[in-house]
């Protein structure tokens, strides 16, 4: 199938790329760099051993998009165009709501202009907010989130059930990612943070290498096992794979249908330093701190249902993710910059 990455250029996106060509799709990237380099796509293009077109635009700008829909006829799309930052979108809601829904919207009504009928989203396990039990199944309580991102990935969530049910031919599968981290093997691709990383596995990879002189563990008095916080980490190219099952599903099914990719499995924010030291023969220094707002205690997912009706699991160990991040980081200490 030919297959639009919106936002492609990205951690997610770039490993999906490569998962997804390597099964023989045809694949078209479209990304703005607003997060992102054009060195990924140079090594996209490196790993896969193959071109493909690339397209340097904001998704929201109908025109590009009507532009690139009419020249490359892609049959379905993974929308990973939006902003991530948590902190950042509780400082600028407005340009996380313009941004994540405008892309979005955009998208929805150049697919229908052009036929292409399969859309792949890229939720968060943050629509549970706190959820009530872990782990979590799709049918948990959704809304309840703590900030302006994690609202849009609710609000598109909405948008896209209510297009399904207007358009009995459209395909729509809702992927609630849980926490992505580590990289390709090759070490060529992987995770690039602007400034200073807000997530814990680019901050303890940049303690370990020696940019930043501490990590701060925030909060060791929740109800886990040893107080610190808990989550479902996941191997990025794990995370790839299941976009790949997605396309496989969409296009066999009509409606929408949503799916955890997690691995099932909690790990607390010191059994991540542990095992990253372990695997990786590095010391993280660490201290304790305050919690962060808007953290919760536990978040981890039960996949049976991907692993039900996409067939997809995830299969790298937690000894893969650090290794792999590793691997990366000191490959490339200050990312896609030379
Ligand atoms: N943590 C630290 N120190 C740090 C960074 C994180 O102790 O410097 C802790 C957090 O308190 C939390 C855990 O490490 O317990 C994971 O934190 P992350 O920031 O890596 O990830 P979150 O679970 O907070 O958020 C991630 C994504 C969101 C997504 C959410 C879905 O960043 O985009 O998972 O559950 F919405």
């Amino acid at each position: 199938m030919k297959v639009l990455l919106a936002g492609g250029a990205g951690y997610i996106g770039s490993h999906t790329a490569i998962e997804i060509a390597k099964l023989g799709h045809e694949i078209v990237i479209a990304d703005d760099f607003s997060n992102s380099k054009p060195e990924a796509v140079n090594r996209i293009r490196t790993i896969i051993g193959a071109d493909f077109p690339f397209y340097e635009i904001d998704i929201a700008d109908k025109e590009k998009l009507r532009a690139l829909f009419a020249a490359e006829k892609p049959e379905a799309v993974i929308h990973f165009a939006g902003y991530k930052a948590v902190g950042e979108s509780v400082r600028k809601p407005v340009a996380y709501y313009r941004n994540n829904l405008d892309t979005t919207l955009t998208l929805l009504e150049v697919m229908k202009e052009y036929g292409c009928r399969n859309l792949i989203f890229s939720s968060s396990a943050t629509v549970y907010g706190a959820p009530d039990e872990v782990p979590i199944k799709e049918t948990a309580a959704v809304g309840r989130c703590t900030n302006p991102y994690g609202w849009t990935k609710y609000m598109i969530e909405v948008i896209l059930k209510d297009v399904a049910v207007a358009d009995p031919d459209i395909s729509v599968v809702l992927l609630r990612y849980f926490n992505p981290v580590g990289a390709h093997e090759s070490g060529l691709i992987g995770e690039d943070p602007q400034g200073i990383p807000n997530n814990l596995m680019p901050y303890i990879s940049q303690v370990a290498i020696g940019k930043l002189a501490c990590l701060s563990v925030f909060g060791n008095d929740y109800p886990t096992k040893d107080g610190t916080g808990v989550r479902d980490y996941i191997h990025v190219v794990d995370l790839a794979r299941g976009h790949a099952c997605a396309i496989d599903y969409a296009a066999a099914h009509k409606g929408v249908e949503v799916f955890n990719l997690g691995t099932s499995v909690g790990y607390s924010v010191l059994d991540m330093v542990n095992a990253f030291e372990t695997a990786n023969g590095v010391k993280v220094p660490y201290k304790i701190a305050p919690r962060r707002e808007g953290d919760i205690a536990e978040c981890f997912a039960d996949a049976t249902k991907s692993r039900e009706l996409l067939g997809w699991k995830a299969e790298k160990t937690l000894v893969d993710m650090c290794r792999d991040s590793w691997n990366w980081q000191s490959k490339n200490p200050n990312g896609y910059d030379a």
